[in-house]
């Protein structure tokens, strides 16, 4: 009797069952995927939706297992670890691209974007998904792109212009850009690795660094640094970034399942990021943190040579032209 309803049992849950694993004839692949965000971070949330789907929908086969807060070594090491083969998946912003692939560098220009329409319509169009392929002959690329708001400074003495920036030590993720636009200010660039700036902070080895509201609060780099200068002279963006041979290995439907699990969490993470950022400034002000409304034209202005500068590259200028025609 017992027997003869668990059959009938399982005959009623056998359609079910294959409806949840039609992707079951899948090979098995376990990914690593290492990176330097919280576990709070909504970009570790929308990874980690994105490794559950794969999980699902492969039916249990396919597998990514993640590192977070920086357990490889920051987006240089982990990427340099993808390109020798012993990593497969990491984040990088576009900033930590740029040595790669020098293209992703426009996304470090200052008050490139209009406003976050224009920055999203860029991100996930036509120009922000060919820009996605720059990297394929440096073994990896781009599978999802996740908003990053602005970043702005952050000081231990209040910066109400550039003036005040003048001889500060500022905390950059360091590229010839990020580097440039310091020293425009004034200022002196410090490439300090992200998981090393709350003890430089305290330690005054540099007085300030830039960043989204949720990156400057979960870090707590608001307990060492009180003062957040809206001048939000960048937005770059972060990616979600695989090694090439491991892609190229992969049979189509398991590609198809990573690519529609991957356009997954850049919704998700989307829906997200407005509520952190929103509730990092509460927790921010309730910390004692002074938020700082600035005019950003002397932050522009001094910033404008850096154009200049991009303009005489001309494969740059064409992406510039791209992202900035995007915004008419
Ligand atoms: C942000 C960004 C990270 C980056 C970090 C940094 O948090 O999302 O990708 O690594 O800034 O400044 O190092």
């Amino acid at each position: 009797m017992k027997l003869k309803s668990l059959l009938v049992g399982m005959a009623l849950a056998a359609p079910l069952m294959f409806h949840s694993s039609v992707h079951a004839a899948v090979d098995k692949l376990t990914l690593k995927l290492a990176h330097n965000l919280d576990q709070e971070h909504v970009v570790h949330k929308a990874i980690a939706q994105m490794a559950e789907e794969v999980q699902k929908e492969s039916g249990g086969k396919m597998r990514i297992r993640i590192y977070p807060n920086g357990q490889m070594g920051g987006p240089r090491e982990t990427l340099e670890m993808i390109q020798a083969g012993g990593l497969d998946m990491t984040k990088a912003s576009a900033s930590e691209m740029e040595t790669f692939a020098n293209e992703f560098s426009v996304f470090s220009l200052p008050y490139l974007f209009n406003d976050e329409a224009h920055f999203k319509k860029v991100l996930y169009g036509p120009v922000g998904r060919k820009l996605m392929k720059e990297t394929a002959s440096q073994g990896f690329t781009p599978i999802a792109a996740y908003v990053a708001g602005n970043r702005s400074f952050y000081t231990k003495k209040p910066v109400n212009s550039p003036q005040d920036m003048k001889g500060m030590k500022i905390r950059v993720v360091s590229t010839p850009t990020t580097n440039r636009i310091i020293e425009l200010l004034g200022a002196s660039p410090a490439p300090i690795p992200f998981g090393e700036v709350y003890t430089a902070l305290q330690q005054s080895v540099i007085d300030g660094a830039e960043n989204n509201e949720p990156s400057y609060y979960q870090t707590r780099h608001l307990e060492v640094a009180k003062f957040y200068t809206e001048d939000q002279h960048t937005s770059v963006p972060d990616y979600l970034i695989i090694s090439q041979p491991v892609w190229d290995k992969m049979s189509d439907e398991q590609r198809a399942i990573f690519t529609q699990a991957a356009l997954n969490s850049e919704v998700y993470q989307q829906k997200l990021w407005d509520e952190e950022v929103a509730n990092s400034r509460q927790k921010a002000q309730e910390m004692g943190v002074t938020f700082i409304t600035v005019d950003k034209e002397p932050f522009r202005q001094a910033l404008r040579p850096l154009y200049d500068d991009f303009r005489k590259d001309e494969k740059i200028a064409g992406w510039i032209d791209q992202i900035e025609s995007a915004g008419k």
